[in-house]
This record gives structure tokens, C-alpha cells and sequence, in this order.
């Protein structure tokens, strides 16, 4: 593959194409690990409505820190998977405690944080503050076993090791945060589970399981 061409492909598709989504409006580092933490078992659409009114209701790492709980939850009614929040706010205290407020862009530090893994890491410190980090969530796996015919079962968690290790040779260093999102976009959009849009991919040309036919069959996925 011509990885320029392919960057160049992938990112210039996403910077016309890409949904104008509220957290996409934003470089604040706080209110995009909020939007992922939301965006981790929801769906965007659902999404959208919480995470305006959760901005307006605790628009700072502060506020969020010294937000009573009962509030903090009322907030995340609606979302499910309460442990997500109950970590985010105890992620925040801490940041606010330990690191002037201002969330780390060191990712041992970040990924210290509770509730804080690989992919939230890399999400966060990629779109935020522009490093070369995978964020490799179901959506990017598929995109990349496709991409590249990859055929190890994402359901294992040892594969993930093996995507991350293939973002990070894909990435395109000097925008991460366009690169791993015009990923997730294409997933969304394009590169969907059971009936891919092949014929409107602007990485077609690049894509060898296209090539060889085989884009329905992957990512191969045992049942747990
Ligand atoms: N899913 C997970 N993260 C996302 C993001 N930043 N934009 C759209 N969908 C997402």
C-alpha cells in the first residue's frame, strides 16, 4: 500500500464528508474524554442531546470535581452503564487534585486515570492534543481487517495489540486527531458490518479485502 496516498485519501474524504458533531467543535481536552466516555456503549445520535446538556451543566474539570453526586447522575440518566460516570468523576477529582485541573497529555498519566484505557487514551490524546496515538475501538478494527485482510479474531483481546501496532504504522503524523477520527467516520459511515459501501470508499483503491472480495467475511469475530 502508498501509505501517503492513502492518508491523503482517508483525511481529505473526512474533512468534507465528516458529520458536524458538537464535541467537534471542541479542543478542549476535558470535553472530549466526556464525549468518548459517552460515545464508549452509546450511540452518537443518542449521545448529542446528553453531552449538550451535560456541557452546560458542568462545563469545566472543576465543576464536574466538586459536583455532587446525586446531580452527577441525574445528569447521566438516560446513558446507562453508571460505572462510566462514577469513574469519570473520579478521574476528574483526581486531575484536579493532582494535576492543576488540567488533564495529562503524558499517556502513563492519562491511562493511570480510572476508567481510562487504551482506547479512551488514545481517543483523548490524539483529537485533543494532536499526538500519534491509536484509538482502536470495534469500529476501527473492522476498518483495519479490511483494509489489510487481516484475519486474527478481534474478539481476542490479544488482537488488539496487533491493530493498534497497524494504526500506528498507518498514522498519519501530521494531523492524528483528523486521522483517527476520519477511521471511526468511515466505520460509521462507510465501512458499516454487514453491507459495506465499497463503491462510495475513498480508500477503495487501497483496500485488499476489496480486492479480493472478501469484505463481508471480515473482521472474523467469535462469539464470546
Ligand atoms: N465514536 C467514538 N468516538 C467518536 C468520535 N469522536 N466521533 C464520532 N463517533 C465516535
Amino acid at each position: 500500500m502508498n501509505i501517503t496516498k492513502f492518508q491523503h485519501d482517508l483525511v481529505s474524504w473526512y474533512e468534507i464528508e465528516k458529520r458536524d458533531l458538537p464535541w467537534r467543535r471542541e479542543r478542549d481536552p476535558y470535553k472530549i474524554w466526556v464525549s468518548e466516555i459517552m460515545l464508549q456503549q452509546t450511540r452518537v445520535d443518542t449521545v448529542i442531546p446528553f453531552f449538550n446538556r451535560f456541557m452546560d451543566q458542568f462545563p469545566t474539570i472543576d465543576s464536574l470535581a466538586s459536583a455532587d453526586e446525586e446531580s452527577v447522575l441525574k445528569a447521566w440518566e438516560g446513558l446507562g452503564y453508571y460505572s462510566r460516570i462514577r469513574n469519570l468523576q473520579s478521574a476528574v477529582k483526581e486531575v484536579a487534585e493532582n494535576y492543576d485541573g488540567i488533564v495529562p497529555a503524558d499517556k502513563k498519566e492519562f491511562l493511570s486515570l480510572k476508567g481510562v484505557g487504551p482506547y479512551t487514551g488514545g481517543a483523548v490524546l490524539s483529537i485533543a492534543y494532536g499526538l500519534p496515538e491509536p484509538a482502536v475501538d470495534g469500529n476501527v478494527m473492522r476498518v483495519i481487517s479490511r483494509l489489510l485482510s487481516i484475519w486474527d479474531d478481534i474478539a481476542k483481546p490479544s488482537s488488539r495489540k496487533i491493530f493498534e501496532y497497524t494504526v500506528g504504522e498507518l498514522m498519519y503524523k501530521e494531523d492524528p486527531s483528523s486521522f483517527n477520527q476520519a477511521l471511526m467516520e468511515l466505520g460509521a459511515i462507510i465501512c458499516t458490518p454487514t453491507s459495506p459501501s465499497c463503491l462510495l470508499c475513498p480508500v477503495q483503491n487501497h483496500c485488499m479485502a476489496f480486492e479480493e472480495g472478501v469484505q463481508r467475511e471480515l473482521p472474523v469475530k467469535t462469539k464470546k
